[in-house]
């Protein structure tokens, strides 16, 4: 059979990204130009800032993928790009090279939601079984999702307010710490105890729903006490705290909804999956089923996870002419039995 080559396009935050996959799982080159260093500064992601980035280096990202991957465009199958959910103009960006090139090259154009990037990039480990069960953790979503099959996704369960990400990086702006401060945040809290008891959220109640604002204000209304009353906290006791918090209600809710979906395997993805203190918890207390986690280069935003998640799009059929249109707030549909 002929080798099938997608060239993927990623530019819905900070990360501009260009990757090529032959076949389902052989990652050619997966180009990743990051723009972290100029958000630093402001202390989290500007959009305008964002997209300017993104026309600056995406035609660079583009001829480097290429090149690392030793094809030419006349060998690839279909090009595929991130629609949603994500900044609108950054999205756009992306969406404008990808198209401007699938119709250069006459080839057909493969939508992908960001998120079943993140769910999918597990896949390049090997076969994924269907029906799963994905807990997707990142800077903008936390969710639960059923994957019935290759391409379908339903949610079961998600955050009403702060993504987990989102928490992550506003406690470290409190502490001072540099963005974004989730791998910072981890690594204080191997350092320090639990000593300060941090609310768990929604933890008892019988459904699969997160809350992550309380938690974040309990946080930072500690931390802004101590300050006015001249006392300073222990900064890797917090983050411990803060992480274990975190870490009860992912893996809580994780086991509830294994129980509603039983399936026989669990994917966890999204920039938090990078969290070792989360890889160590799934590791110990996930046993029945198996646990499928992308290694850590495919944790953040990129566009190697957009070429797999398209692989499944495309041997549905699901293409998109050159009308298609960013949307920002793309989600999955709610599961009904
Ligand atoms: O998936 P991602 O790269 O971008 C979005 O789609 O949002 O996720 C970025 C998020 C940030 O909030 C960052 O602080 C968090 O992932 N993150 C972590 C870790 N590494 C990255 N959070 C906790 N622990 C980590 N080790
Ligand atoms: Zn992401």
């Amino acid at each position: 059979m002929k080798d099938r080559y997608i060239l993927a396009v990623e530019t819905s935050c900070d990360e501009t990204s260009v990757a090529v996959l032959k076949n389902e799982r052989e990652l050619l080159s997966n180009v990743i130009a990051s723009q972290t260093e100029s958000h630093r500064r402001f202390g989290g992601v500007v959009p305008e800032v964002a997209s300017r980035h993104h026309v600056e280096v995406i035609t660079d990202c583009f001829e480097d993928a290429m090149a690392e991957a030793g094809i030419q465009a006349a060998d690839l199958t279909a090009v595929a790009v991130t629609y949603g959910p994500g900044l609108v103009g950054a999205l756009l960006v992306g969406m404008a090279a990808a198209k401007a090139f699938a119709w250069a090259n006459k080839l057909p154009l493969i939508p992908v939601n960001h998120m079943a990037g993140h769910l999918m990039a597990a896949g390049v480990q090997g076969v994924l079984n269907y029906p799963l069960l994905a807990l997707l953790v990142s800077g903008g979503h936390t969710e639960l999702v059923y994957v019935t099959e290759p391409g379908e996704y339903y949610i079961v369960g998600e955050t009403r307010d702060d993504a987990v990400g989102e928490a992550y990086d506003k406690v470290g702006r409190v502490m001072g710490l540099s963005y974004p401060a989730g791998k910072e945040i981890d690594r204080l809290a191997h350092q320090g105890q639990d000593i300060y008891d941090f609310p768990r959220a929604m933890i008892t109640d019988d459904n699969l729903e997160f809350s992550f604002s309380g938690l974040k204000s309990a946080f930072i209304n500690l931390y802004h006490n101590a300050a006015q009353k001249g006392e300073s906290l222990n900064k890797a006791d917090l983050c411990a705290s803060f992480q274990a918090a975190v870490l009860d209600v992912l893996l809580t809710k994780t086991k509830k909804a294994l129980q509603a979906y039983p399936v026989k395997t669990l994917v966890v993805a999204g920039g938090v999956a990078a969290n070792q203190g989360l890889r160590d918890r799934l590791a110990a207390e996930i046993q029945d089923v198996d646990l499928l986690i992308p290694p850590l280069r495919l944790c953040g935003d990129n566009a190697g996870m957009i070429a797999l998640a398209a692989a499944a799009e495309y041997d549905k059929g699901h293409l998109a002419g050159l009308e298609l249109n960013a949307s920002p707030s793309l989600s999955f549909a709610p599961y009904k039995p």
